[in-house]
């Protein structure tokens, strides 16, 4: 007997209700239904190694095409003030769970994550991720900076660093560590830098994903002037290195859209010129 198959049913009334029928598992999948994914019947089969292939049971494409995903897609601003009120588990999971959706090279799923909600631990981290901030950008140094009217991104990045220990979850995107291809095999000494490229597509599905829940969430990046420290206190093991750090919990602001420069403007065609 090979593990269990999951059927997983959208648009049913029910959330999270799981019954058993005739030897399959079914899912009623409530959040699917509240971003209108539209009707559809998944069959997730376990292989071998614990992984699932999903089947969406044969879509046509105007049925497939959600408009709701473009919606999302320019509306994940990086949300850097939350409130410190509790995220149920549950929706954490989902979050994760949309992370490992993502591709990797050879389907290697370099990532693994680690979840930190002790207050302590938060605590530490809080302290020295000010402490880099200032060292490489000056940007707590001194209250006056702080008054020369600082723009919504600085204010929010204050508040950020002040409020950081108080956030639910800060949750580590760690990277396999793993030599680019075109650093030849005589060339690579010791442990390569971890596979960023590898790693981003999950960090990208767990912001959607979060933003899809309502949870606010922000990629940072500047752990890594701390990151043996950080490693050592996590017990990271050494072949793995911190992609990301993002700090998740309820929104304090309204979520809105992403201000970026338009696709057309950024394209050559046949040439770059
Ligand atoms: C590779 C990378 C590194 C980033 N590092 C940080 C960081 O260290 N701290 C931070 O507050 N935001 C960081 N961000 C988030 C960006 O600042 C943010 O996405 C960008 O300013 C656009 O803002 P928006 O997402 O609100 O539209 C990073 C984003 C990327 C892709």
């Amino acid at each position: 007997m090979g593990p269990e198959p999951i059927v997983v049913f959208r648009h049913e009334p029910f959330p999270q209700l799981f019954v058993a029928l005739s030897g399959y598992r079914v899912r009623m999948d409530s959040v699917a239904r509240k971003m209108e994914m539209g009707p559809s019947l998944s069959l997730a089969v376990p292989d071998r190694s614990g992984n699932r292939r999903v089947n969406n049971g044969g879509q046509s494409m105007a049925e497939s095409a959600n408009p709701r995903f473009f919606d999302l897609v320019g509306n994940v601003r990086a949300m850097r003030r939350l409130k410190p009120d509790p995220v149920p588990m549950e929706l954490i999971w989902k979050v994760l769970n949309a992370g490992v959706q993502a591709p990797s090279g050879q389907n290697t799923q370099p990532w693994r994550f680690v979840l930190v909600s002790d207050p302590t631990s938060k605590k530490w981290f809080a302290d020295r991720y000010k402490q880099a901030i200032e060292k490489r950008s000056g940007l707590t140094r001194g209250a006056s900076l702080r008054k020369k009217n600082p723009g919504r991104q600085l204010k929010a990045l204050y508040y950020q660093i002040d409020h950081m220990h108080e956030v639910p979850y800060l949750l580590f995107v760690c990277g396999k560590c793993d030599w680019p291809f075109k650093v030849p095999e005589h060339e690579r000494i010791g442990e390569g830098p971890p596979n960023y490229g590898a790693v981003y597509p999950c960090v990208q599905n767990i912001l959607l994903a979060c933003r899809a829940l309502g949870l606010g969430a922000a990629l940072t990046t500047m752990h890594q002037v701390f990151e043996d420290e950080l490693r050592a206190y996590f017990q990271i093991p050494l072949d793995y290195g911190v992609v990301v750090t993002i700090p998740i919990g309820y929104p304090e602001g309204n979520f809105g859209p992403v201000t970026r420069r338009p696709a057309e403007d950024v394209t050559f065609f046949e040439r770059w010129r």
